[in-house]
């Protein structure tokens, strides 16, 4: 099954049962949010969460593209990616969660095909402000899955304050032999799917509030779902990464972790810039420009001769067709490249610097703000230099 089949499945299911299909908004928040990009599918739909009516009704599916910057470190392994699509289904106070989780189930097995026997579940079991979740706890041994059950694992929310509530997370077991353990013990359960029973506000000071209606948020992280549904071990093995598997290896002598985090971060780059995004020192554009620039030094520990204009506009095309993005390759060469430039010259003045500096000894506080406030030279740079030698 493939990227756009699994795509059509899961819509095309929802659609079936009343679901009114959303088009996905940009990588950009709404003015006024606090965070700097959508990080979950429902991150777009907080206020209908909160109780506004919905123009498309109280069933609603989506395929959204998130960034979360929090799982820029976990690059390179086989589940995560900055740029990512969720796949999610909302009840806005309409049906419940044990519904949710049957059509989940359902979906899962006769819709993908998945065996039953490699699923596992985890769920709310409780803490001193909230009870065990017990209706998915029923449904789910009810569906025959082996379920464990967690406190904070099973809690979701999409920052400090807003909609959040019990969830309940649906694993795959990716591993080669029979399945065994349990979620949080092992790595090879890999989590597909969450369905969250968002039912609470929380405030400011932490205190939970029960929001007017009691809504389902479910969200399934599309290019582990088609790893798992392609039979493969890596996300960076499915469909989606195909010409990026077949180009990039043999233009920068690249392979395992490091040809990984550099796919990642230029599909990543294509998509940003490619929502209107231009590198700057402040906010999403300094996340661009640290995707960036963590390219180049990984392209770059051989010396400076690879450039990000030798990127194939294949490969910038086919990520901003797959996205939907109408920003031209052009567009995209010419941020990647005006950054480029200045990153190289930015080298070239920090490194006689930081070698003076570091001449006299291991660099305090006051040298690194010296370099950064003098000079224009940030601390993430000063230490890349430094572990030059
Ligand atoms: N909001 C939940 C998540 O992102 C489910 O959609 O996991």
């Amino acid at each position: 099954m493939d990227t756009r089949t699994t795509i059509d499945t899961f819509i095309g299911y929802y659609r079936e049962r009343g679901h009114h299909r959303l088009t996905g908004s940009s990588l950009l928040p709404p003015p006024g949010d606090p965070v700097l990009f959508t990080t979950s599918g429902m991150h777009p739909l907080t206020p209908y969460l909160e109780g506004r009516p919905h123009p498309g009704g109280r069933r609603l599916v989506n395929l959204q593209r998130c960034l979360r910057t929090t799982d820029l470190d976990e690059v390179g392994d086989d589940t995560h990616l900055t740029v990512f699509e969720m796949l999610g289904s909302w009840s806005l106070g309409d049906y419940d969660g044990p519904t949710s989780l049957r059509w989940g189930h359902d979906l899962l097995v006769d819709g993908f095909g998945v065996d039953p026997g490699r699923l596992h579940v985890t769920v709310f079991g409780g803490d001193d402000r909230v009870g065990p979740d017990h209706e998915s706890l029923e449904t789910w041994s009810e569906l025959g899955l082996p379920v464990e059950e967690t406190r904070e694992d099973n809690w979701w929310s999409n920052g400090p304050t807003g909609p959040c509530g019990p969830d309940s997370e649906i694993f795959y077991w990716t591993g080669d032999t029979p399945p065994e353990g349990t979620p949080t013990g092992d790595p090879r359960w890999v989590e597909v799917w969450n369905h969250v029973m968002m039912r609470y506000h929380r405030h400011p000071d932490g205190s939970l509030e029960p929001l007017v209606q009691r809504n389902v948020d479910t969200g399934m992280g599309l290019e582990r779902m088609v790893t798992v549904l392609q039979g493969r071990s890596s996300v960076f093995d499915s469909d989606g990464f195909e010409p990026w598997r077949r180009t990039v290896p043999g233009l920068w002598g690249l392979d395992g972790e490091p040809l990984r985090i550099v796919c990642d971060h230029l599909r990543s780059g294509i998509v940003v810039v490619g929502d209107g995004i231009g590198p700057s020192n402040t906010g999403q554009g300094y996340v661009l420009r640290r995707l960036l620039r963590r390219v180049l030094t990984r392209l770059w520990r051989g010396g400076e001769s690879p450039t990000l204009s030798d990127l194939p506009g294949e490969l910038i095309g086919h990520t901003l067709d797959h996205f939907g993005q109408s920003v031209g390759v052009h567009r995209v060469r010419e941020v990647f490249g005006d950054e480029e430039r200045r990153f190289r010259d930015l080298l070239r003045r920090g490194r006689p610097l930081v070698r003076r500096q570091s001449s006299r000894g291991p660099l305090g506080e006051e040298d690194y703000r010296y370099l950064h406030d003098t000079h224009g030279l940030p601390r993430e740079l000063v230490t890349g230099l430094l572990s030059e030698g």
